[in-house]
């Protein structure tokens, strides 16, 4: 058993059995029995039903509502439009910090985007809402909407969030682009794709006076709570939110977008508790999507395979209204070692909703045309794919020559092809067939995304009786952060797991920081950690300052907590059990708070990133160019493994997203009307079971002593990146063409 080195409290607390262990998901069961709570589950007494008319324009503004014949529907009760909406606090288009989406809450009649709300109406049924909403009938006036990557003003935007700046360069792209023996120019498209969460936004609201009482899946239970009192203009202890399961989020819970604020107005106007789901179409436009890309890359490499400079230019879109981007050149500070790398950004204002983070923001996209082009690179010098990456292995941070904190990408390539059998493949494309006659290829990439870290606060108690509780505001969408953070929370407190009562799920307890950027169990789990640490220190410090304890005198730094009770470090024979220590102090319980944050002086010295290597075959019908994937070995270093089982679930859906990306999912644009035509799970493709093939995924083991106390890098976003380049490429060596545009298309292989 290892050792946790605490640096914020004076206790040791001895690495307990629980992280490491493959749990099965807590929450698991009551799921299974739909007993596990969603935000529209929830039918607070008197509740209405709110449902969204949504424009089908894409650009100009609404003329004409038939507001009075909605409200001749016996069960409508009322129409809220932009000329009776309550007003809010605050106009929802100030953006009062980086994290603020800035919204429609039916402002006044413009019209940015296909799908953006111009009423809502509220009935006593959810089926009179929706024949309210149809019998709006409205009128626009139309102007011809802009869309696609070179449809308007071209601009550089800010970076996203407190993200890299658009633009970094080190060393000289073009005399290392001159010096080349070796030269690609290559250009990948990437389409729009959609969140796609299974459950959709939804929000059950009711206010209570100046207070508010809210039903709501979010990824940031703080970060929501804090957006709905500005703009209603309440003190942050008057708004309660409850979000204890999410189907799903993918970024589009992260930031709120206009719906739910639509919801409050809504349950305001009528004076009742309201509940706006948004259907399936809805969830084309207000609530993000992942911009679509262009993007160049040039690359050089000598004679001998090794990079010589790379160059990644990204073209992608955003909103009429607001900055948020697509960061995709960011892909290729980090993976290759080279004398010379430019990235750089900008980005067309087109008539869509504003795109957001979704799945690997930046990396899932630049990654698939920084891999396909790596790829066409070692093709281009006649090097096998993974002896190419290995000629050029980062041994630290290419752009910012910072080592890194911990990288062992050289054991996943080495893991995950021996698994897979690389060693087998064939160089040239079109030369390895199966027994029906299937072109067989074989593709790999590397995959990358950042050990982020947010700020978090835990709270742990233990109580007379010995067990422990743990609060934390965290969130759960289905990656397992109840059972993962339990096992964290238990370790930390020195107790079973089922010894401790685990509270999470609301806005009343500390902030867990954002779900969201692959660093929810680093962050919220760091806080918990150090709770756990910090609540221990003050029993240590009752008992060993209390001449009736057998620890008396052991001092902090020499106590080990373990199965309730504290020993002595020097002699693990002397113990006391909480309970006796509580018992003998006469106090119910102690408490201590903790905090997870970045360690600033860490994040200057070092680089941190998770790594990994994908293999992918793919088997290619070569007179209908059918794709199957049929085999995928992802070997991912992502610094301690809270919870092999869960993470190994979060990486296969990474995997199966990276499927998706090569081969299946696209939002599909009209030009004419710039609506979305295939706004739905039937038409928007996303791979079914039958799409998925064989996973097989190892996790590599990897010590990062700079990145958190717990030493975890995330998992949540790197399985899709690394994965859609895996596929590609396989493609490629399948067919001997090379399709730049994805996802890619039968059509494109004949
Ligand atoms: Mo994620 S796209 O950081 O929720």
């Amino acid at each position: 058993m290892s050792e946790l080195n605490l640096t914020t409290a004076p206790a040791h607390v001895r690495h307990g059995s629980n992280i490491g262990q493959p749990l099965t998901r807590r929450d698991g069961v009551l799921k299974v029995k739909g007993q596990a709570t969603y935000a529209a589950d929830n039918h607070p007494p008197g509740m209405l039903f709110a449902v969204i008319a949504a424009s089908s324009i894409a650009r100009g503004r609404v003329t004409s509502l038939d507001v009075a014949a909605a409200k001749r529907h016996p069960g409508v009760v009322e129409v809220m439009t932009s000329s009776n909406k309550p007003p809010l606090a605050i106009d929802p288009e100030i953006k009062t910090n980086p994290f603020v989406f800035r919204m429609e809450s039916l402002q006044n009649d413009e019209v940015r985007y296909a799908n953006q709300p111009i009423a809502v109406v509220i009935a006593h049924s959810l089926e009179a809402a929706t024949e309210g909403a149809a019998l709006l009938a409205p009128r626009y006036e139309a102007l011809p909407p802009r869309v696609g990557l070179d449809a308007g003003e071209v601009f550089v935007p800010p970076a996203v969030g407190v993200g890299n700046p658009t633009v970094n360069e080190h060393g000289d792209v073009e005399a290392g682009l001159a010096s080349a023996a070796k030269r690609i120019d290559a250009t990948y498209e990437t389409p729009p794709q959609y969140h796609n969460a299974m459950e959709p936004h939804a929000i059950v609201v009711a206010w209570d006076g100046d207070r508010l009482s809210i039903d709501m899946p979010t990824q940031g239970l703080v970060l929501s709570r804090a957006r709905i009192a500005e703009l209603f203009g309440l003190p942050h202890e008057n708004i309660h939110i409850r979000s204890p399961f999410l189907g799903g989020g993918f970024g589009s819970k992260g930031l709120m977008g206009g719906p739910p604020v639509l919801g409050i107005m809504a349950a305001k106007l009528v004076g009742k508790p309201v509940k706006l789901v948004l259907r399936r179409e809805q969830m084309y436009g207000p609530v993000g999507h992942r911009a679509p890309t262009r993007q160049r890359l040039r690359l050089g490499a000598d004679g001998e395979g090794q990079l010589t400079a790379i160059e990644h230019h990204a073209r992608t879109v955003s909103s009429t209204y607001d900055d948020f981007y697509e960061p995709a050149a960011d892909a290729s500070h980090t993976l290759y070692a080279s004398p010379a790398i430019r990235t750089t950004h900008d980005a067309v204002r087109v008539d869509t909703g504003t795109p957001l983070f979704m799945r690997a923001p930046g990396e899932a996209t630049g990654s698939l045309a920084l891999e396909s082009a790596i790829d066409e690179v070692a093709w281009a010098c006649g090097m096998d794919p993974l002896a190419f990456r290995l000629k050029n292995y980062a041994e630290v941070e290419p752009i910012t020559g910072r080592p890194f904190s911990s990288k062992a990408l050289r054991a996943c390539y080495e893991q995950g092809a021996t698994r897979f059998g690389w060693a087998k493949r064939k160089l040239a494309p079109r030369e390895m067939r199966d027994q029906d006659g299937h072109l067989v290829g074989w593709g790999m990439g590397t995959a990358t995304f950042p050990a982020l870290m947010f700020q978090a606060e835990a709270r742990a108690a233990i109580r007379r009786d010995g067990s422990g509780i743990m609060e934390i505001g965290a969130h759960d969408m289905g990656q397992g952060a109840w059972t993962a953070f339990a096992q964290i929370a238990a370790d930390g407190l020195g107790l079973d797991i089922d010894s401790v009562e685990f509270r999470s799920g609301h806005s009343g307890l500390p902030d867990a920081g954002i779900a969201g950027g692959s660093a929810h169990t680093a962050t919220a789990g760091a806080a918990i950690h150090n709770a756990g640490a910090a609540v221990i220190a003050r029993l240590a410090d009752l008992a060993t300052k209390d001449e009736r304890s057998p620890l008396f005198g052991a001092g902090n730094a020499g106590v080990i907590a373990r199965d309730g009770k504290l020993f002595r470090r020097d002699d693990e024979s002397r113990g006391e059990s909480y309970a006796d220590i509580l018992s003998r102090a006469g106090l119910a319980e102690v408490e201590a708070r903790g905090t997870g944050a970045p360690n600033p002086t860490a994040q200057a010295d070092y680089a941190m990133h998770a790594h990994g290597a994908v293999f992918a075959e793919v088997k290619v019908d070569p007179e209908l160019g059918q794709v199957r994937v049929t085999r995928m070995v992802g070997a991912f270093a992502a610094g301690r493994i809270v919870n092999p089982q869960l993470v190994k679930s979060q990486l296969f859906g990474g995997m199966i997203w990276g499927v998706s990306f090569a081969l299946h999912e696209e939002a599909i644009t009209d030009r004419r009307t710039g609506r979305i035509m295939n706004a739905n799970l039937g038409e928007y493709h996303i791979p079914v079971n039958a799409d998925v093939p064989s996973l097989d995924v190892l996790t590599v083991e990897e010590h990062d002593p700079h990145v958190n106390a717990l030493g975890i890098k995330g998992v949540g976003e790197i399985g899709i990146t690394g994965s859609a380049g895996a596929v590609a490429n396989a493609v490629w060596h399948a067919t001997g063409v090379r399709v730049r545009r994805f996802p890619i298309r039968i059509e494109e292989l004949l």
